[in-house]
């Protein structure tokens, strides 16, 4: 007897939540048609996500409007991908840059518009403790990962309200939870909160809005010696009072936890990322908001989720610690 009620239970919860995921999975699955006359601008397609994304969406027979950062990074885009591939020069940081490509971007799609725009650049240096940086520091983090995308965003929504199209910010799993110091959890949060306001701003004219909230992936942002020396930098820029406050093995104890901490985090499959940019771009039915990475979903988000007081003791445990000196 015990065991039907048990029985009839499980059925109760199971079949409505294995009903709710086939009905998620069978609208997911829908794609818009026409791919071969949608234009979708990407922004830092040097390396990492952007350059991948770019070839991959080629692949499928979008227009790509593939913008970078160098000279080398356009050349290495039209040597591997279709003649549909555009590349423009973009800096982020400098509104001149912004609006001329937007202005070459409105001469190409024409009456057509834009579909998509992928507001993927981004930097994660520097970084590291608030008090070892300066306003300057996060100023110039700020401006390419918060400001270059609202300055993007707004020089091509126009373009982009034509086509009832997509806006896709790439923000990160720390604008849901900040475990480090220095701007770019700051940056980070703004992306999630202009996405959010902007989702519902557009709403009315059709424009779908979608967040990217990656964990750890091997790419330039992750680069452990880029982080590296970077840490370094700050620390023989520090003044001594401020070095004298941390301790003599500080500098050595964050460089070792930075390395254990990315070789266990950092995920080499990109196309984890790309394929949820993918979906954000070309499904029926866009998600709000993804989370690519095991680190991002099992570890980041349940945390961010958790109160103050047991995130806090965890990163102060786990973090590396200043030499305090005995009282
Ligand atoms: N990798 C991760 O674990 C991770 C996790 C969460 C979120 N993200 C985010 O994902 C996005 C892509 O990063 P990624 O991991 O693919 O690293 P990446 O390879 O360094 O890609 C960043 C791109 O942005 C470009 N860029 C830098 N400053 C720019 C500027 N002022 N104007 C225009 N482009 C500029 C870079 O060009 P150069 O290569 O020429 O400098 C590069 O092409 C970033 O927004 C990052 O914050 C990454």
């Amino acid at each position: 007897m015990i065991s039907i009620i048990r029985l009839k239970m499980f059925m109760y919860v199971f079949v409505p939540v294995a009903v709710c995921f086939i009905y998620r999975w069978y609208k997911e699955r829908k794609r818009v048609p026409n791919k071969g006359n949608k234009y979708v601008y990407i922004t830092g397609c040097d390396s990492g996500f952007g350059n991948v994304l770019a070839k991959h969406l080629d692949q499928l027979g979008f227009c790509v409007i593939a913008s970078c950062y160098t000279e080398n990074g356009e050349d290495e885009l039209k040597k591997n991908a279709s003649g549909r591939l555009t590349t423009i020069h973009l800096d982020v940081t400098d509104s001149e840059s912004v609006r001329k490509a937007a202005a070459f971007i409105k001469s190409v799609v024409g009456e057509k518009g834009l579909w998509a725009v992928v507001n993927n650049a981004g930097v994660s240096v520097p970084s590291g403790p608030t008090d070892w940086l300066t306003i300057d520091d996060f100023k110039s983090m700020i401006s390419v990962n918060l400001y270059g995308v609202i300055d993007v965003t707004l020089s091509v929504l126009p373009l982009i309200k034509m086509t009832k199209g997509r806006v896709v910010n790439v923000a990160s799993v720390f604008g849901r939870i900040s475990p480090f110091g220095g701007p770019y959890c700051v940056s980070k949060y703004g992306v999630e909160s202009f996405n959010d306001s902007l989702r519902l701003n557009m709403a009315p004219f059709g424009v779908k809005v979608a967040c990217i909230e990656p964990g750890f992936f091997k790419t330039n942002v992750t680069d452990t010696a880029l982080v590296k020396d970077n840490i370094r930098n700050l620390w023989d820029k520090l003044p001594q009072d401020i070095k004298d406050d941390y301790g003599k093995g500080f500098l050595a104890s964050s460089l070792d936890k930075l390395d254990s901490r990315f070789r266990q985090l950092t995920d080499s499959d990109l196309m984890k990322v790309i394929s949820c940019m993918e979906h954000a771009v070309s499904a029926v039915h866009p998600r709000t908001r993804y989370s690519p990475g095991w680190d991002a979903k099992l570890l980041w988000l349940p945390l961010s989720y958790m109160p103050t007081c047991i995130t806090d003791r965890l990163f102060i445990l786990t973090n590396p610690r200043p030499e305090l000196p005995a009282l």
